[in-house]
């Protein structure tokens, strides 16, 4: 017994002693460290740490990211930027003794940062978390952290306050915390770290407080960048002491007083940032010192008094002030500075006249003076160096010519000069520079023609001279500018007959050439215009009949013709425009107003067209009746038509026993499919697809409700054929192979396909009430009480999570949008349209693919750089449905404003909200108010419900796919009583 223990005492140590041998002499113990850390705390997806061998050759100072110590081999450092691993914070790497530089940026590490774990790191010198999804409060450091000199965390997830310990590291020369979620303001005590050169906290929600008095004691500090970080109150005086300060960036922010009369102190500063915040009072006169400042920039504010000479006498690059109410004239010695490329006073109240030698004594780029009180005549050489390229002067008082010396400005691009007094006949050549993309010379007295050169204008999109007194024909040689998305020459004295090739514009969205003289026809090969919606040839000379074919226009939605010599009936085809003006009146039109345009408000439209008749509109003439013989002769010949015809149909249908919708050969061949245990066939149902029975048509097809002879309603989907005919083949298998194959409650059941030469049929079980999208922003919408949106979201999250997780491949829907999810009697819902839905393993199905996979406002937004759809994309889309349950708007509704989506507005309300669990359950109430719909009403129960929902659609709609939970989670989570927790 005893003898035994021995022997296996001895296994153990020969064991020990053993592994310690190849330890030592196979690998580093760095390099043991190392892997430890790497196989225990992260993920490495891409394989870029394959080389982490024991066995390579000196290991591990060759392998990827690893930086020894020549000396005596001792890691040193180690830089694992952008290779792509995931998992927690690498505490390990700080395990090695002699490491100092740890950097790790721009990787998807996650989770949170403890004080625990980086207490381990306290030998390092450089630390560089930054670009990651770590999260939650920043770490307390302890007092060992003596050579710690950059610390970057920006760009992650942490939130709360910044700890009393930031203040303390005696070496730290970069904080960079910028892009976080901090929330707290700004603290004094970073204020200590006087060996800071980079301080770079912009872009935290931080609460609103000023910058602290002591930034002084900063001296050292090369970068101060704050923008987005509300600060208000004044700049402190002692911003004065940073004499080493190159960047000072306080812009977008709620700082109030005036710029402070130290800012002379900034000895080295190269670029001052201050746009964008609620500065008053007047310039300080004391820039003289600044002379390495090349940019400054303190436009958006309320300043006032005048442009100090000192600044316009610095060699400033570029100089923004618009937007203040500055006033005065330009100091002349602005035309002395050597490197001014940018010069922007726009929207002050600057006056007098512009400093002659403006553009002389340098590149002047982008010259901006709109929106002042600026007379007298535009400096003749702002151009001088050729190298101009914005001339904004608009809404000003410039008066005389355009100085011909303009005419050589072959750099020019944007060109915006409206709203002056100027006249005289502008250069010819200003008409034709290569890269001019718009030209605006609207309301100025200018003469004299538009010239056939304007043809070398190649980008032209937007050519706006209206309210001049150009005339002259209107050239030909404009038709082949075909970037043209605006004309607008209206009121001049444009003369001759409309060039008809202006219908070869393809791009042309507006023509306004009301008020001139044009004679002639309108041109009637108007196809090609696919994109215009505005159409105004109002007042001029123009005659002929109207066009039919501009009833064609697709997306015309503006239509004047009124105040010409027109002729002619007014076709009827017009009247399939969704016109939001229409006018042609005081024409010579006649004959009858076509029915659709029998209505009382159209009346002023239509008059001053003394030949005009209606039998339904008040002050026009009724029309003269058909005489009664006439209507026997046609009563007769109708009746014979219908006769023939008649005996013609019976006798086919005698003839071939069959009578069918499509098509006419006799003998078919159907390929037809049965999913479930039905009681019809393909001809109870083609016979059916008619007009009457039509309910919806969409981009795939058309979708009819059929009623059969065995009493059962059925949804019967007819893909498009002709010429889409490739891709609707792609729709049609996709879908069959996908629904034909699963079965879920909450996914719409195919009953039945059936295949023709040319047609593809699809027959489905019937959904009484419609698609959610439908209902929800119909009339239908007041019916859909908060506990039934709540029992379709979680329906539907269930149908998506059945496709993600229980079919084996699993399925990707990639159109998840409210108009595909059905909803049956009860309202509940059904998962539909599988058009795009790919399997995942399935690779390369080019047909479905080569169609953009979603509708737009459900896109998630990587699909734009990837094409790549996972299914994190359809949980991202059926965030966006769940945002529309709550709020009823749809996710691109135009309150919303411009370039923003429905996640925008709401992430922006979230994060306007009080902050979190702050106790005060009202007002989070408030901002829950703005959100949700208004038809709804409420209990307390489901104001926390829907609490609950927004809270599951904004981690849906994250932008990174990676923070966005599986379907199945999202399952649990709203299901989950409420308070929620957060989600793993
Ligand atoms: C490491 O050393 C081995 C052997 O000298 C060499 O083949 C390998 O390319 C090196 N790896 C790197 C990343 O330099
Ligand atoms: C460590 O970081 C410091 C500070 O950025 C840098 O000067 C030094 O070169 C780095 N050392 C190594 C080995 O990468």
């Amino acid at each position: 017994m005893k003898h035994q223990r021995l022997k296996s005492l001895y296994l153990v140590v020969a064991l020990l002693f053993l592994g310690r041998l190849s330890l030592t002499s196979s690998l580093h113990s760095d390099g043991a460290i190392l892997l430890r850390a790497k196989n225990d705390q992260l993920d490495d997806p891409n394989g870029l740490l394959g080389d982490w061998v024991e066995t390579s050759h000196n290991a591990p100072c060759n392998w990827t990211g690893i930086t020894c110590d020549p000396q005596n081999d001792a890691v040193v450092s180690i830089d694992l930027a952008s290779v792509g691993i995931s998992g927690v914070f690498p505490a390990g790497f700080c395990r090695i003794p002699t490491l100092r530089n740890l950097t790790l940026s721009d990787n998807n590490l996650n989770g949170t940062l403890s004080s625990e774990s980086i207490s381990l790191c306290s030998r390092l010198h450089l630390l560089n978390l930054s670009f990651n999804f770590l999260h939650g409060e920043l770490p307390a450091f302890t007092w060992e952290f003596v050579n710690l000199s950059v610390l970057d965390l920006a760009r992650n997830n942490f939130s709360g306050e910044i700890p009393v310990s930031f203040g303390r590291f005696p070496g730290l020369q970069v904080l960079s915390l910028f892009g976080n979620s901090l929330s707290a303001s700004i603290p004094e005590y970073l204020t200590n770290l006087t060996e800071l050169t980079r301080f770079e906290l912009a872009y935290n929600p931080f609460k609103p407080g000023p910058l602290p008095s002591t930034i002084g004691k900063l001296t050292k500090l090369e970068n101060l960048w704050l923008p987005n970080s509300n600060l208000n109150g004044d700049i402190p005086d002692s911003i004065g002491n940073l004499i080493a300060l190159k960047n000072l960036d306080l812009s977008t922010n709620s700082l109030s007083g005036k710029i402070p009369d130290t800012i002379s102190g900034l000895k080295s500063v190269v670029q001052i940032e201050l746009y964008d915040n609620q500065l008053t009072g007047e310039l300080p006169d004391t820039f003289t010192n600044l002379t390495s400042l090349l940019r400054f920039d303190a436009s958006q504010n309320n300043l006032t008094g005048k442009l100090p000479k000192s600044l316009a006498g610095l060699p400033l690059e570029s100089l923004n002030l618009n937007d203040n109410s500055l006033e005065g004239e330009i100091p002349e010695i602005l035309s002395s500075n050597p490197a001014l490329t940018q010069l922007k006073l726009f929207n002050n109240s600057f006056s007098g006249t512009l400093p002659v030698n403006l553009g002389r004594n340098s590149n002047l780029e982008d010259f901006d003076v709109s929106g002042n009180e600026f007379e007298g005549p535009l400096p003749p050489n702002l151009c001088y160096r050729k190298k101009l390229q914005n001339l904004i002067i608009f809404k000003n008082r410039f008066s005389g010519t355009i100085p011909a010396s303009y005419g050589d400005c072959d750099t020019l691009t944007y060109v915006r000069i409206f709203n002056n007094e100027l006249s005289g006949k502008v250069p010819a050549r200003f008409w034709s520079f290569p890269g001019l993309g718009f030209i605006e010379l609207k309301n100025n007295r200018f003469e004299g023609t538009i010239p056939p050169s304007i043809s070398g204008a190649r980008d032209l999109t937007s050519l706006l001279v209206s309210g001049n007194n150009f005339s002259g024909e209107f050239p030909s040689e404009i038709c082949g500018l075909q970037e043209l998305v605006v004309i607008d020459i209206s009121r001049n004295g444009f003369t001759g007959e409309l060039p008809s090739c202006l219908t070869n514009l393809k791009k042309l969205q507006k023509l306004d050439l009301q008020e001139n003289k044009f004679a002639g026809g309108i041109p009637s090969s108007v196809s090609s215009w696919t994109d215009l919606t505005e159409l105004n040839l109002s007042n001029n000379n123009l005659a002929g009949k109207i066009p039919t074919e501009l009833g064609d226009l697709p997306v015309l939605t503006y239509l004047d013709l009124s105040r010409n010599l027109l002729s002619g009936e007014i076709p009827a085809e017009l009247t399939k425009l969704k016109l939001n003006k229409f006018n042609i009146s005081d024409n010579k039109l006649e004959g009858k107003v076509p029915p659709g345009f029998n209505q009382e408000f159209l009346i002023s439209s239509l008059m001053g067209n003394p030949n005009l008749c209606s039998s339904d509109l008040k002050p026009l003439p009724q029309c003269p009746k058909p005489k009664p013989a006439s209507i026997y002769l046609i009563g007769i010949l109708a009746a014979l038509a219908i006769l023939l015809l008649g005996s013609l149909i019976w006798y086919w249908v005698v003839k071939t026993r069959k009578l069918h919708p499509f098509g006419s050969k006799s003998k078919r061949s159907w390929n037809t499919t049965t999913f479930q245990r039905i009681g019809f066939n393909e001809e109870d149902v083609l016979a059916s697809l008619m007009e009457d029975n039509l309910i919806g048509a969409g981009g795939s097809g058309r979708v009819y409700r059929v009623k059969l002879k065995s009493g059962q309603t059925v949804a019967v989907k007819r893909l498009w054929g002709g010429n889409c005919q490739l891709e609707s083949e792609a729709v049609f298998l996709s879908e069959v192979e996908t629904l034909g194959r699963i079965r879920h409650g909450n996914i719409v059941k195919l009953l039945f396909s059936c295949v023709g030469e040319d047609f593809r049929v699809l027959v489905y079980e019937y959904m009484e009430n419609g698609s959610l999208g439908d209902v929800l922003h119909g009339e239908k919408g007041v019916l859909l009480d908060w506990p039934k949106r709540f029992a379709v979201a979680v329906g539907a999250a269930q149908g998506l999570a059945y496709l993600h997780h229980d079919c084996v491949p699993a399925i990707v829907h990639r159109d998840v949008k409210s108009n595909n999810i059905l909803l049956d009697e009860e309202f509940r819902p059904r998962v539909a349209d599988f058009g795009l839905a790919k399997t995942l393993h399935k690779e390369g199905d080019r047909d479905v693919m080569s169609r953009v996979a979603g509708s737009c406002g459900y896109i998630a937004p990587e699909y734009a750089y990837t094409l790549k759809v996972t299914e994190k994309s359809d949980v991202y889309s059926f965030g966006v449905v769940l945002l529309e349950l709550v709020t009823g708007k749809r996710p691109n509704d135009e309150s919303f404003g411009e370039n923003k989506d429905m996640v925008k507005w709401v992430t922006e309300a979230a994060l306007s909200s009080p902050e979190q669990g702050s106790g005060d359950s009202g007002s989070s109430y408030d901002v829950l108010g703005q959100l949700i719909d208004p038809r709804m009403n409420l209990s307390t129960r489901d104001y926390e419900e829907i609490e609950k929902v927004l809270n599951v659609a904004l981690l849906c709609t994250s932008a990174f796919p990676i923070n966005r939970p599986s379907m199945r989670r999202v399952v649990e989570l709203l299901k989950e009583q409420y308070p929620l927790a957060r989600p793993k």
